[in-house]
């Protein structure tokens, strides 16, 4: 049973009869999945908002639909995602509500946390990032000498940095080109040396991203900015004009000694990896301006509405959530790639990746016992074409099941001449021919029939029924950006709801903070840490070596 009464997900039925369905499916052929059903093509689609969704060359049937759905009926999906969207406490480890949700609702919208409705402090925070990102934009907001702010730098890691740094890259098109954002997270000196080595810093305000702001690479590198922008301007008090926070935590934020004036909070119903339409934003609400933050916020919206109310044969964040079910558990397969082909998507892959492997990297139910199933896969991918030169051999022709994401644009963005705008036919020429290579592949006939050689025939073969989920929008707007996400963040929410897993914490990152604490003596003073592995001793012993001091 689970904590819930619930019987346990691999014994129920539900998951019996998939077990079952997958054996009698056995090898199904995508060939033989369109030649039997001339409309799959056009049937096997879903619209959201702005996004048109084709599962078409996926490896199932109505009735693993059917029987999928079930499943999620069954593991309590919908009732979960009502408790979320009512502010319940479902993060039990942390008994946290999750709400990231409320971030985007409307100003009227009520939703109570604890008998309180927190939408108008989510409005009165975004008002005052709105402010302050047009008193940047416009000069208004100035250095402490005078001078307009003309870069922004903002400091954070994990959540506090991978949204607004894709969005930020995602969203170039529509950012102010005057001005330079940049993002640092590494505690490798290095990422802020590069950062800032040809800033001026009289012209630089940095953002100090951090819901805890106890987070040490944040905070050691949030002191190196001060004494890199002291060391120039000499004066303590500059540090009110050129240092902001974004944090839940008022009292850290003033210990570091930034004015709370200068903080815009978010709460702790907000997760990390899920706040980068809170005050984690901010970066992104300078670089773009308030107005396109908002339509982003109202794309999020639109997909959290899809969710909490379509019905679960229509239901995308749902589908896409079961698919991957199907494949993790159902046909063992390990990863998940998503692959976009926009280059503004550079680095949408690697936010999902924290969105759903620190979600869904879970190995315990909900109730602390270790779980019978596989859960979250790993995430990975790089914008088309670049992987097509790289790793897309292994997926065409290696042994592995790697079901795939292609996200696509009928239009290109931004202000490109017309010889580069006409570069997206070919873009997108390469994004359909890669779906229908992975589906259908090329039998041995058909490379005979090309008058190749005998001995090649296996080498230039392709398997085929490798399952993709095209994603296709006009173009990439904020909204659209904000549909992709939230699209994303349900399906890791349905997956979680239905591995019986706590998708809202992250305990696994902190035995590897302690130990880092830990040992860091050890380098730094050559001293003795008491219960210190060989191993690591014998590391440490050689880097002190190679270091030389
Ligand atoms: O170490 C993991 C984590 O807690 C993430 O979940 C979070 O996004 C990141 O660290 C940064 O945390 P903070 O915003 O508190 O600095």
């Amino acid at each position: 049973m689970n904590a819930d009464g619930r019987t346990r997900l691999n014994q129920t039925p539900e998951w019996t009869a998939l077990a079952k369905h997958r054996e009698e499916l056995g090898e199904v052929q995508l060939r033989e999945l369109f030649a039997g059903d001339p409309g799959r093509g056009s049937g096997y689609t879903l619209r959201v908002g702005d996004l048109h969704i084709d599962y078409s060359k996926q490896l199932v049937t109505d009735e693993t639909l059917a029987l999928l759905r079930e499943l999620a009926a069954a593991t309590g999906v919908f009732g979960l995602r009502d408790a979320m969207f009512r502010g319940e406490r479902i993060n039990i480890t942390e008994d946290r509500a999750v709400l990231h949700t409320a971030l985007r609702a409307p100003r009227d919208a009520v939703i109570e946390v604890d008998g309180e409705n927190v939408v108008p402090a989510v409005h009165a925070v975004l008002d005052r990032m709105a402010d302050f990102a047009e008193r940047v934009r416009s000069g208004d907001w100035t250095g402490h000498t005078g001078r307009r702010i003309r870069n922004v730098v903002n400091i954070g890691i994990g959540g506090s940095d991978l949204g607004p740094a894709m969005a930020y890259e995602a969203l170039r098109a529509f950012t102010d080109r005057d001005l330079t954002v940049r993002f640092v997270s590494n505690v490798d000196g290095a990422d802020l040396h590069e950062a800032v080595r040809d800033l001026d810093p009289a012209e630089t305000l940095f953002i100090i991203a951090s819901k805890t702001f106890t987070t040490i690479e944040t905070i050691t590198n949030a002191t190196s900015a001060r004494t890199w922008l002291l060391d120039a301007l000499g004066d303590e008090a500059a540090v009110a004009k050129h240092f902001v926070a974004l944090s839940t935590n008022a009292e850290k934020v003033a210990g570091f000694g930034i004015d709370t004036a200068n903080m815009f909070e978010f709460w702790d119903w907000v997760g990390g990896r899920y706040s980068y339409d809170s005050a984690i934003g901010l970066s992104l609400m300078i670089a773009i301006g308030a107005d396109r933050f908002r339509e982003m916020l109202d794309g999020f919206h639109l997909v959290d509405e899809h969710f909490r109310t379509a019905p679960a044969e229509a239901n995308a964040p749902l589908l896409l959530g079961l698919l991957g079910v199907w494949y993790g558990n159902f046909h063992d397969a390990q990863s998940h790639a998503v692959l976009p082909y926009s280059h503004y998507l550079s680095k949408f892959t690697a936010y999902l990746q924290q969105l759903d492997m620190e979600s869904n990297g879970k190995s315990v139910d909900r109730a602390g016992r270790p779980v019978e199933w596989q859960t979250g896969p790993v995430v990975w991918g790089t914008p088309g074409t670049n992987g097509q030169h790289a790793y897309y051999q292994l997926i065409h022709q290696g042994t592995k099941l790697i079901p795939a994401d292609f996200i696509g644009f009928a239009r290109p963005v931004g202000e490109l001449s017309e010889e580069l705008r006409a570069q997206h036919d070919l873009l997108m020429a390469n994004f359909f021919a890669q779906t229908q290579a992975l589906a259908f592949g090329k039998t041995p006939d058909e490379v005979r029939a090309e008058g190749v050689a005998e001995e090649l025939v296996a080498h230039k073969t392709f398997r085929g029924n490798h399952p993709t989920t095209t994603i296709l929008a006009r173009e990439l707007t904020p909204s659209v950006l904000g549909q992709l996400i939230a699209l994303y963040e349900h399906k890791v929410f349905v997956q979680g709801a239905i591995w019986d897993i706590d998708s809202f914490d992250q305990w696994g990152v902190e035995l590897g903070k302690v130990l880092a604490k830990r040992v860091e003596p050890a380098l730094t003073e050559g001293a003795e840490v008491p219960g210190l592995d060989a191993s690591t001793k014998a590391l440490v012993a050689t880097y002190r070596e190679l270091r030389g001091r």
